[in-house]
């Protein structure tokens, strides 16, 4: 943000307002570093007098102190408790951290490595089956979603925030009028998120792994290791998905995603009562996506699929995959390397797949390193190559902030 001599008047207007209003009320205590319209989507992430009933905010789930990830007092691990105590969501809280980085929804082009055939490929968007565009587009799900926080309408929202605390600080950021129209007033409550949310909270880039991009930090032997066999097209393939620019030390060419969808063939989690009898289909159900598909593109091949999480902050974002089903972060890594050399260790009677309709067992990918074994081959990763990788991933863990 330019340092314009209107920037400090606002700042100092800023200034004003926060001290006219108690300091528990703005939440005050921990804005270092973010700029006026970072400060208000923080007050807003933070209200929880925009659910009904009142009592959830977005940070309720998307907790600063574990990676902008939780469940808001669930009972069931896997998935979040919404505003009303009885509404249990569908699928895990992600991690919202480095959020900001993925593209837009859309088909983008991709080049099979082998046959040299261009194909085009969704990628990008929010939520697990990017159904949101963009971040923007994404706030309003959760505040009207009748599991999360049942606002009942955006004018609802808007009137909570002109009624409550920080109202005055809204005026300093959009001008006096700003409550005169609701939409718009909306639309810009939403951009103050967005602004928080794209604020270096969210990606501080201050990992062991960043570090040692930086030339700052050594990696111990094991995670040498680790990080060697999650590069290894042979041995764990990561890459492929939880992509980086393997000649780049920049840590923001290290976002452990390409942003694409891919079926992993999740264990089925039984304790989520939503999936009991509907199975969740992940991107081919995304409202739309015919629309935007290019001709020819054949939705139901995408069943199963799910947006590639990122892998930054993956040791303290537990329980893991869309629906949860794993605690421990080496169990995933072990699934990885033993779905199809072991299926019964994952699967009820070796059932694979079984959290999907028998007509989409098809879509889960089997031909890509690590997960391209038959039943019986040795797995491509051994039990210290899990561990290894493991160690691996636990140096993506960012450094708290310093308060
Ligand atoms: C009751 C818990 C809950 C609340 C409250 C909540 N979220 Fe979420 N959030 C989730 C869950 C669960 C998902 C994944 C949903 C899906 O993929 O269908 C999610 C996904 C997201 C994503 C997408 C991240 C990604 O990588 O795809 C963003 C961004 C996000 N939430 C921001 C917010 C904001 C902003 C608010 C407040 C307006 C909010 N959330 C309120 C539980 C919650
Ligand atoms: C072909 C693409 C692909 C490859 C290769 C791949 N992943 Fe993934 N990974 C995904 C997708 C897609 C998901 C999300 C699946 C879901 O939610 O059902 C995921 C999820 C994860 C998660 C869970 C993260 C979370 O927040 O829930 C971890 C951990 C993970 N992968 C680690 C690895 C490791 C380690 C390797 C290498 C051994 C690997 N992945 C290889 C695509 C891939």
């Amino acid at each position: 943000m330019p340092k314009t001599a209107r920037g400090a008047r606002l700042a100092l207007a800023l200034l004003a307002s926060v001290f006219a209003l108690p300091a528990a009320a703005l939440g005050a205590s921990d804005d270092g570093g973010l700029s006026p319209l970072e400060r208000l989507g923080k007050r807003i992430f933070e209200d929880a007098s925009l659910s009904r009933p009142a009592g959830v905010s977005c940070a309720s789930c998307h907790d600063a102190a574990t990676a902008f990830q939780g469940v808001n007092g669930s009972p069931v691990p896997a998935v979040a408790r919404g505003s009303l105590p009885s509404s249990l969501g569908k699928r895990n809280t992600p991690t919202i951290m480095y959020a900001s980085f993925a593209p837009p929804f859309a088909f983008i082009e991709e080049k099979d490595e082998k046959t040299g055939k261009v194909e085009k490929i969704p990628a990008g968007g929010q939520f697990h089956d990017g159904r949101a565009a963009d971040l923007l587009a994404q706030f309003e799900g959760p505040l009207l979603d009748p599991l999360e926080m049942n606002a009942p309408s955006k004018r609802f929202a808007v009137e909570a925030i002109r009624d409550g605390a920080y109202a005055p600080l809204v005026r300093e950021v959009y001008g006096e009028k700003i409550f005169d129209d609701p939409d718009r007033a909306f639309e810009k409550v939403a951009q103050a998120v967005v602004a928080y949310e794209s604020s270096a909270r969210f990606h501080p880039f201050a990992s062991k792994f960043d570090d040692f991009l930086r030339g700052t930090a050594k990696l111990t032997p094991v995670e040498q290791k680790g990080f060697a066999l999650f590069k290894d097209p042979k041995k764990g393939n990561c890459l492929a998905c939880h992509a980086g620019k393997q000649e780049s030390r920049d840590p923001q060419d290290w976002l452990f995603t390409d942003f694409t969808y891919d079926a992993l063939g999740a264990p089925k989690n039984t304790a989520i009562a939503a999936t009991a009898s509907a199975p969740d289909l992940g991107l081919c159900k995304r409202p739309g996506l015919e629309k935007i598909a290019p001709a020819g593109f054949d939705v139901a091949s995408v069943c199963g699929a799910f947006k590639v999480p990122t892998l930054r902050n993956v040791a303290v974002t537990g329980p893991y995959l869309h629906n949860g089903v794993f605690q421990k972060l080496r169990d995933v890594v072990a699934f990885y390397a033993t779905r199809d050399t072991d299926p019964a260790r994952w699967y009820p009677k070796g059932e694979k797949f079984n959290d999907l309709p028998a007509e989409d067992h098809g879509n889960v990918n089997t031909n890509e390193g690590p997960y391209d074994r038959k039943p019986g081959q040795k797995p491509r990763l051994s039990e210290t190559d899990i561990d290894a990788i493991v160690a691996f991933l636990e140096t993506l863990t960012d450094r708290p902030a310093a308060k």
